[in-house]
Parts: C-alpha cells; sequence; structure tokens
C-alpha cells in the first residue's frame, strides 16, 4: 500500500517515539531489577501442611479429595460453625460493643475463663491463685511467645516428640531455642514408644525444657496411657525438667475436654510447675478468630504474675495486643450454663464423627481387600490418622487418585465424610498392596 507523504512522516516520528519509548522502558525495567532491594529474595517453599491447598485446587479431577489441613469438616465435607458460636455471635452483635483496643494480655474474663476450662476450677493452684496467664494468638501465637519468652530468660532448648506438629521447629528456632527430639513413635509397629521415650527423658539436662502434647498427640494420634503419664510425670520431676504442655485439641480427642485435660491436671496435681498454651481453633472452630491462652503456674501468686509481666514485655513490641471478637465468644459461651453445654454436646458431637469415621475407614480398608493390620487408625485419637503410608504411596495416591494427605502419611479424619471414605479406602488399599 503506498501511503500519503504526511502519513508516512507522522509514521516515522510515531515508531521513532514508540522506539524511544521502549528503549526506555527496558532501560528502567533493567535499572529496576539490578537496583531492586527485592532482587535477592528467591521463592520460599510453599508450607507442606498450607501449600497442600494450592496443589489440591489447581487439580480438575471431578472426585478429588484432600485429608490434609487439621480442620473440621461436617459429614458433606464443608467447613462447620457450632450453633453455640454462632449464638454468642448474635448476642455480642445486639450488645453493640466498642472495637477499642484490648489490654496486652487480652481479656482478663476470656484468660480467667480459658484457664479454669483446661486446669479445672477446682484445682488447688487456681484456688491459690497461682495460674496466671495471657490472651494469645492461637496456639501458634501462645508457643511463639512462650519461645522468646524462654530465650530471653536462659533457655538455650527445648525438646519435642518425635515426630511432632512440623510448625514447633521453625516456631521455636524463630524464638531463638535449638530444638532437640525425644523419640516417640515406632512407625514399625506403629505405635507409641514409649521405652526410648523414658530412656531418652532420662537422658535430658536438668532444667530442660520439654514439651508435651496435652491430648491427640499431631501427627501420630497415639498418647501416653493415664499409667505412662504418671510415669513421665515422675520422671520429668527427678530430672528436674520444665514441662510445657500444648494443649491444642481438648474436648476434640475424646469428645470430654476434662478427660483430655487429664495429662495437665495429673502433672499439676503432681506439683509441677507447669506452663501452657491453649488453643480454641478446633474444639471451639474457632480457626480463623486466632484465639487461645499462655499461662503459668507459679510457686505463689506473685511468681505467676511476674511471668506474666515478662509474656507482656515480649507481646508489646510483637503485636501489641489481640484481637477481642474470638475472646468474646469464648467468654459468652463458657460464662453462660446453657450456652457451656450446647458447646460440649456439639464438640461431642464432631469428636463422635471423626470416630465414626475411623471405624469406618478402617472397615471400608477390609472390604476393600487389604490384608494389612489398619488397627492404628482406630487406636488413635483426635484429628489425625498417622497412617504409615510412606512419601511414595502418597505421592502415588496423589497422582493416581487425586487424593492429598500429608507427606508423611498423615490423614486429616476430619476431611473423611460419608460420601469420599469407600473412595479414600481404595485409594490407600491400592498404593499400599
Ligand atoms: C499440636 C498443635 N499445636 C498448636 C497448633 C496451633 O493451632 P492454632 O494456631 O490454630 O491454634 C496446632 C494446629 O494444628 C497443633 O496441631
Amino acid at each position: 500500500m503506498i501511503l500519503p507523504s504526511i502519513s508516512r512522516s507522522v509514521l516515522r516520528q510515531h515508531s521513532k517515539a514508540a522506539a524511544r519509548y521502549a528503549t526506555n522502558i527496558h532501560a528502567s525495567r533493567t535499572m529496576a531489577t539490578s537496583s531492586s532491594p527485592w532482587s535477592q529474595f528467591e521463592m520460599a517453599p510453599t508450607d507442606p501442611i498450607v501449600g497442600l491447598n494450592e496443589i489440591y485446587n489447581k487439580d480438575d479431577f471431578p472426585s478429588k479429595v484432600i485429608v490434609g489441613v487439621g480442620a473440621y469438616r461436617d459429614d458433606l465435607g464443608k467447613p462447620y460453625v457450632l450453633p453455640c458460636v454462632r449464638e454468642a455471635e448474635q448476642i455480642l452483635m445486639d450488645k453493640n460493643l466498642d472495637m477499642e483496643y484490648t489490654g496486652i494480655a487480652g481479656e482478663p474474663k476470656f484468660v480467667d475463663l480459658a484457664l479454669k476450662f483446661v486446669y479445672g476450677e477446682d484445682s488447688v493452684p487456681i484456688q491459690e491463685n497461682r495460674v496466671h496467664g495471657v490472651q494469645a494468638l492461637s496456639g501458634t501465637g501462645g508457643l511463639r511467645v512462650f519461645g522468646e519468652l524462654m530465650a530471653k530468660h536462659g533457655h538455650k532448648h527445648i525438646y519435642v516428640p518425635n515426630p511432632t506438629w512440623g510448625n514447633h521447629i521453625p516456631i521455636f528456632t524463630n524464638s531463638g531455642l535449638e530444638v532437640r527430639k525425644y523419640r516417640y513413635y515406632d512407625a514399625e509397629s506403629s505405635d507409641l514408644d514409649f521405652t526410648n521415650m523414658m530412656k531418652d527423658i532420662k537422658d535430658m539436662p536438668k532444667g530442660s525444657l520439654i514439651l508435651l502434647h496435652a491430648c491427640a498427640h499431631n501427627p501420630t494420634g497415639m498418647d501416653p496411657t493415664m499409667e505412662q503419664w504418671k510415669e513421665m510425670s515422675e520422671t520429668i520431676k527427678k530430672q528436674g525438667l520444665v514441662p510445657f504442655f500444648d494443649c491444642a485439641y481438648q474436648g476434640f480427642a475424646s469428645g470430654d475436654p476434662v478427660k483430655d485435660a487429664s495429662s495437665v491436671r495429673m502433672f499439676v496435681e503432681d506439683g509441677h510447675l507447669i506452663s501452657m498454651v491453649q488453643s480454641f481453633s478446633k474444639n471451639f472452630g474457632l480457626y480463623g478468630q486466632r484465639i487461645g491462652a499462655l499461662s503459668v503456674v507459679g510457686a505463689d501468686e506473685d511468681e505467676a504474675k511476674r511471668v506474666v509481666s515478662q509474656m507482656k514485655m515480649v507481646i508489646r513490641p510483637m503485636y501489641s495486643n489481640p484481637p477481642r471478637q474470638g475472646a468474646r465468644i469464648v467468654t459468652t459461651i463458657l460464662e453462660d450454663p446453657r450456652l457451656t453445654q450446647d458447646f460440649l454436646d456439639q464438640c461431642r458431637g464432631m469428636a463422635d464423627r471423626i470416630n465414626l469415621m475411623r471405624t469406618l475407614l478402617q472397615d471400608k480398608l477390609a472390604e476393600a481387600g487389604s490384608t494389612k493390620n489398619w488397627d492404628h487408625i482406630t487406636k488413635q485419637i483426635g484429628m489425625f490418622a498417622y497412617s504409615g503410608l510412606n512419601k511414595d504411596q502418597v505421592m502415588e495416591m496423589r497422582e493416581k487418585h487425586h487424593v492429598y494427605c500429608t507427606a508423611d502419611g498423615r490423614i486429616s479424619m476430619a476431611g473423611v465424610t460419608s460420601g469420599n471414605v469407600d473412595y479414600i479406602a481404595n485409594a490407600i488399599h491400592d498404593v499400599s498392596k
């Protein structure tokens, strides 16, 4: 096509301008990358548990199943808000409360109720007013504050069970503590490795911090018996260790919050000056509200209060003060006997459904033709089944069957439903036969 001369000259000007523009853009991009303060940042690996959701979401297979993250689902596989929580929200809404800051230690009424919930109202140190604590950003936040508090007060290391919840390790490392492990589980027999655990406890240097899962050990679901807890309590005392309880599943394990607090209460009765983190994520289903508590049993009231004052010194520059809504919800429920009873019934309902799924999964594995011993599925307690599947089997289950669990073979029983249990059982059998 022959263009009129005027058009050609305009075009030439335009293309020169376009070329200049492109050169400038290129130059500024090059400058931006070479002088960018972020250029040295490498892409971090995805979280082994939370990142599983991202992989799952990209899978468009219609019957895909996720049994990864530990969050309760109803029998239709849907997230569940406890009706008592919905009712508490309505009560709070009707009160038209303000949104002012709470104190560094959170809502005092919540902390009081949370401590009575786990230690028991008639616990001697509660009666003697020597158990004190702070509201925490759920279990994770409480663990982090505790780690930093202890590192600031001369502790160099903490012993955690092997295996333990994956996040314990970076939480304590980031707090400035060296993480050491004690034997806990025997993968061969899919059982607690009690003998070796006791050997390791006896080898711990005096004054060491030792982390204990109060109930529903994550990831194994295998808890010591009460007799074994007694032996641990005696040995930990004799060794002069400092026991720290992580109580993330109170009520969620057996369906009874008092029973699930037995290990903690026994240690306190035995005279241990324990510390503890509580989470209300699972038992109250308040995952995203980030509500928990961090507490300590002191030799006397003054001592417990001094420790809390130091917790506040860690919290203030870290996040200043915690959010209020979760604390208000738990408080509304626990200060009302009728709502507390509703909570107990609804919490038991979740635990019962999970236990039913355990039995069903074991039965369905047998029905699928598996001749392996799957007794541990029903022997374990709480949210997870530590299946015993190895990493290759887990990957095969993902690729071939679109069933997603964590690489260590941990299956969130809360994600198993009467609608998908057959499918999951067949997938497990197929990769493990
Ligand atoms: C043993 C254990 N501790 C603490 C937590 C922390 O949970 P959250 O921060 O939601 O309370 C979890 C969650 O899975 C857990 O399993």
